[in-house]
C-alpha cells in the first residue's frame, strides 16, 4: 500500500525528522501542560479538576518516554475505532522507539496518544489543548485580516450584483480578471499555510504578520518553486463552460485560525465567481499537529467575525501583563468582516459551503492508502472537480514522506491518487519538512546552494522553514 521509496526517519540526523523527535515535540507537549494546567486552575468542577491532573502527568509521562527514547506504547482502548489499527501497525513496525521510527507515522502516534489521553476522562473528552493557541494567533494577524476583509467585500459585492469585476469591459476581460484573482486568492491561501502554529516556536508575531500582507506575497512569488494555477484555473472554467449543474471543489483543510479564514475567502470567491456551485470542506476529528481545523474551529471563527468588536477587545493574559489596550476597529472594518459573517453563514446555511469529517484524516497512514482502505471516500471525492490539499502534512501524505529524488514526477510520487484515480489533486504546500518532488532538474541542488539552503550537508534544510513553496496539479481524470 505504501511507497517502495523509504520514508524519512527519526533516526536520520540530516532529517527534520530528528530534530522534530528532539526538539519541537516535547516543546509542543509542555505547551500542552501548560494549557492543561491553565484550565484545571480555573475549573471549579472538582471531578474536572481531578482528571485534569491525571492528564497532567499522563503527557508527562509521554514527554519522558518521548525524551528518553523509550518504546512507542499501544494506544489505550478508548473507545475510539482507530486505536486498533493504529496498534497493529505498530506492531508491524517492530515496536520501535522515538528516536528511530517513520517520521511520518510516528507524529500521527503522537498526536493519536495524546487524544487517547483526554478521550479517556469523563469530562475532558471534547477538550481540545491547542484551541488556546489557534485564536490567539488568529487575533494576531489582524491587520492581514482586515486588508483581505475589505477587499473580499468589494469583489464579492461586485461579482454578485453585477456579475463582473471591476474593470473588466468585456468577456475576455472578465475571465482574465477572474484568472488573475483566483491565482491571487490561491496564493493568499497557500502562505497563510506558512503561518501553522507548529513551527511557532521560531516565528514572532511581526514575521507572522509580515508574511500575510500584500506586499509580501508579490515578493514571495519567486519563492514558490512550481506553480500549476494557471492547470487548476483551466479545469475549473472548462466545467463551467460545459454548462454542468453540480460542479464540487474539495479542501482538504489544515490549520485553523489565519489559515481557515484564507481557505474561506477562496471559497467564497470560487462561489460568487461561479467556477464552482458547491464547496467541501475536510476538517480533523481530534486535536492534530496543534493548528489544524477541528469542527469547533470554524464554528468559533464564525462567532468571532459575528462581533468582531469583542473578538478584538479580548486580551491575552500576557498582553493584560504588559499593560498594553487593545485598539478599537473603525465602523468600515466592523462592517467588512459582518459582512464575511453574514456571506459565509448564509452559504453554509444554503449548503454551498459543506463541512464533512472523516477519521481518515487522522490516520496514521499516507494517501497511498486512501482507495484500499477507505474507498467510499476515494469514491467521494471522485465526484468533485478538484481536491485541493493544504499544508506540509497532507503533502508528505500525499507522497508518503518517502525520501525521493526531488526531480520525482509528482503524478508518480502520489502513487494511486495520481493518474487513473479519478481524483484531481492540487497540493497548496509551503515546505515545512524533507519531501519535496516535481522539480526540475538541478533546482534542488540551486536553492540548497543559497543561504541556509543546507549545501552539502547532505540535508535538504531549505524545505524546512516555511519559506519556499509548490503549488502541484494532477489530472487523475485525464
Ligand atoms: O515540519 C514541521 C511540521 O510540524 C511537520 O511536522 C508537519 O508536517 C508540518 O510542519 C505541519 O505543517 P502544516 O500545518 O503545514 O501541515
Ligand atoms: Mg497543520
Amino acid at each position: 500500500l505504501d511507497t517502495k521509496t523509504p520514508p524519512y526517519n527519526t533516526g536520520d540526523p540530516t532529517s527534520f525528522a530528528y530534530v522534530s523527535a528532539r526538539e519541537r515535540w516535547p516543546v509542543i507537549i509542555t505547551q500542552g501542560i501548560d494549557d492543561v494546567h491553565r484550565s484545571t486552575w480555573a475549573s471549579k468542577d472538582e471531578a474536572a479538576a481531578t482528571e485534569g491532573k491525571w492528564i497532567i502527568s499522563e503527557l508527562a509521562r509521554l514527554k519522558y518516554e518521548l525524551q528518553h527514547d523509550r518504546e512507542l506504547d499501544p494506544i489505550p482502548d478508548d473507545g475510539e475505532a482507530d486505536a486498533a489499527a493504529y496498534n497493529r501497525e505498530l506492531e508491524a513496525l517492530g515496536r520501535p522507539k522515538w528516536h528511530s521510527v517513520p517520521w511520518l507515522y510516528s507524529e500521527c502516534y503522537l498526536y493519536r496518544r495524546i487524544s487517547s489521553i483526554f478521550k479517556q476522562t469523563q469530562k475532558w473528552k471534547y477538550y481540545d489543548i491547542f484551541a488556546r493557541q489557534k485564536m490567539s494567533t488568529f487575533q494576531s494577524s489582524r491587520p492581514a485580516v482586515l486588508e483581505l476583509a475589505g477587499r473580499y467585500k468589494n469583489i464579492v459585492t461586485e461579482l454578485e450584483s453585477k456579475h463582473t469585476i471591476k474593470g473588466a469591459q468585456t468577456q475576455e476581460d472578465l475571465l482574465e480578471a477572474e484568472r488573475a484573482l483566483f491565482v491571487e486568492m490561491c496564493e493568499i491561501c497557500l502562505w497563510g499555510n506558512a503561518t501553522d502554529l507548529s513551527l511557532l516556536t521560531n516565528l514572532s508575531y511581526e514575521d507572522i504578520q509580515k508574511l500575510q500582507g500584500s506586499e509580501a506575497r508579490k515578493a514571495s512569488e519567486k519563492n514558490i518553486l512550481v506553480n500549476d494555477l494557471g492547470e487548476a484555473f483551466k479545469i475549473l472554467v472548462a466545467a463551467q463552460r460545459s454548462g454542468k449543474k453540480d460542479r464540487r471543489l474539495d479542501i482538504v483543510l489544515d490549520n485553523a485560525g489565519f489559515e481557515l479564514f484564507v481557505d474561506l475567502i477562496l471559497a467564497g470567491y470560487l462561489l460568487a465567481a461561479g467556477l464552482a456551485n458547491t464547496i467541501v470542506l475536510h476538517p480533523k476529528s481530534i486535536p492534530w499537529f496543534v493548528s489544524d481545523v477541528l469542527p469547533q474551529d470554524f464554528a468559533a471563527l464564525l462567532v468571532a467575525l459575528a462581533d468582531p468588536q469583542a473578538f478584538y477587545s479580548q486580551l491575552s493574559d500576557s498582553d493584560k501583563e504588559a499593560g498594553k489596550v487593545a485598539s478599537p476597529l473603525s465602523d468600515s472594518d466592523v462592517s467588512n468582516l459582518k459582512f464575511l459573517f453574514e456571506h459565509w453563514s448564509r452559504l453554509h446555511t444554503e449548503g454551498q459551503l459543506v463541512l464533512r469529517p472523516n477519521t481518515f484524516w487522522t490516520a496514521a497512514g499516507s494517501y497511498w492508502r486512501l482507495p484500499k482502505t477507505e474507498p467510499s471516500l476515494h469514491d467521494d471525492l471522485q465526484q468533485s472537480e478538484l481536491v485541493v490539499f493544504k499544508g506540509d502534512l497532507n503533502y508528505r501524505k500525499l507522497t508518503g514522506d518517502a525520501a525521493w529524488p526531488a526531480s520525482t514526477p509528482f503524478e508518480e510520487a502520489i502513487g494511486p491518487l495520481g493518474p487513473g484515480s479519478g481524483v484531481r489533486v492540487l497540493a497548496l504546500r509551503t515546505c515545512k519538512a524533507d519531501v519535496v518532488v516535481g522539480l526540475p532538474e538541478g533546482e534542488d541542488e540551486r536553492v540548497k546552494a543559497t543561504e541556509g539552503g543546507g549545501g552539502d550537508s547532505g540535508a535538504r534544510k531549505w524545505a524546512w522553514s516555511g519559506k519556499w513553496a509548490v503549488v502541484q496539479f494532477s489530472n487523475g481524470k485525464a
